[in-house]
């Protein structure tokens, strides 16, 4: 595997590529690699034969007093694991190489972008959009991998993809979880060890609560009041716990049929994101007929 830090660079490997006629997947991330990052790595794999993946902690997504300073930059470990799944690039760059001192665009997803995280986290979302646009228009990879881990985020990206026409697809990949439930994360570490058997719970409340709605429940803010209770109890400070509808993070209404639950919450000081999809059964046109015909039955015997 071959690490480059600049533009040029990367550009000039490439371009080799390319020549050969190769398609090339693209695995942007922030370091600090675990094996969600390395499952994306081996998808991006199954669509190209060249898999380009960046790491850059990305000023611009990190609000003040947030971890842009602590966050954990392991490279030399990182570089080993991408070896290790076969990645054929490693880009590398400074803060100088992405943004110029003078840098007058940023790429904003807006209403998107307002909602869940971004409500706690204001500019998080322009920041990683503005990120992502200019290491799309750096690498210019047929495809790109994200984890659905960070839904909302993977949200933005498609609708800036979609908005911006940027000739890329995107490609979603199901969370990597550790064997408690907790979802693979960079910010993992910075848990206890009481708190990482505690933070096992977030995805427990979040299956209980698909559980309950596939059971049939369709009061969701009363759900969403009961989850984030009893997280709260448990000790979370509890940011948001939503049921929503996947195509646009709208909240639920009792006839949507394909939901995320989305949740973020803190332990401590480290703030852990999840989610979970759930889709419903279409109601059946044949049972809702039927169930017309029942309660018509009755009425149509007392006529005669
Ligand atoms: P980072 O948190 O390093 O994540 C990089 C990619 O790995 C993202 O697509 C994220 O959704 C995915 N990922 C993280 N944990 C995962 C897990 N447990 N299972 C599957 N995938 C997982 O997300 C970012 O960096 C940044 O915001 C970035 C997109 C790189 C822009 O700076």
């Amino acid at each position: 595997m071959q690490t480059v830090t600049t533009v040029a660079e990367l550009r000039a490997a490439i371009k080799i590529w390319r020549q050969q006629g190769e398609r090339i997947a693209f695995v942007p991330t922030m370091g600090n690699l675990h094996a969600g990052h390395l499952r994306l790595v081996t998808v991006a794999k199954q669509h190209a034969e060249r898999v380009v993946v960046s790491i850059f902690v990305n000023p611009s997504q990190f609000g003040v007093g947030e971890d842009f300073a602590s966050y954990p930059r392991t490279e030399a470990q990182d570089q080993a694991q991408l070896h290790s799944v076969g990645a054929d690039l490693l880009f590398l760059p400074g803060v100088a190489d992405i943004y110029a001192a003078d840098a007058k665009t940023t790429v904003n997803v807006h209403g998107l972008s307002e909602l869940y995280c971004g409500a706690f986290r204001p500019g998080h979302f322009s920041g990683v959009a503005t990120v992502v646009c200019k290491l799309f228009n750096c690498v210019q990879a047929d495809v790109a991998v994200f984890g659905q881990k960070d839904f909302q985020q993977l949200a933005v990206i498609k609708t800036m993809v979609r908005d911006l026409h940027i000739p890329i697809d995107i490609i979603g990949v199901a969370t990597v979880r550790e064997a408690s439930g907790l979802a693979m994360s960079s910010r993992n570490g910075y848990l206890s060890a009481a708190e990482t058997a505690l933070a096992a719970h977030l995805y427990q409340t979040l299956s209980s609560t698909r559980e309950a709605i596939l059971a049939g429940n369709r009061a969701y803010p009363a759900l969403e009041q009961q989850a984030t209770h009893s997280l709260q109890t448990l000790g979370f400070k509890v940011d948001y716990f939503t049921v929503c509808r996947s195509v646009d993070l709208a909240a639920a209404q009792v006839d949507d049929i394909d939901l995320v639950i989305l949740t973020a919450a803190r332990l401590g000081k480290t703030r852990l994101i999840d989610n979970l999809e759930i889709t419903l059964p279409p109601p059946a046109q044949s049972l809702s007929n039927a169930t017309k015909e029942a309660t018509d039955a009755p009425q149509a015997h007392l006529k005669s």
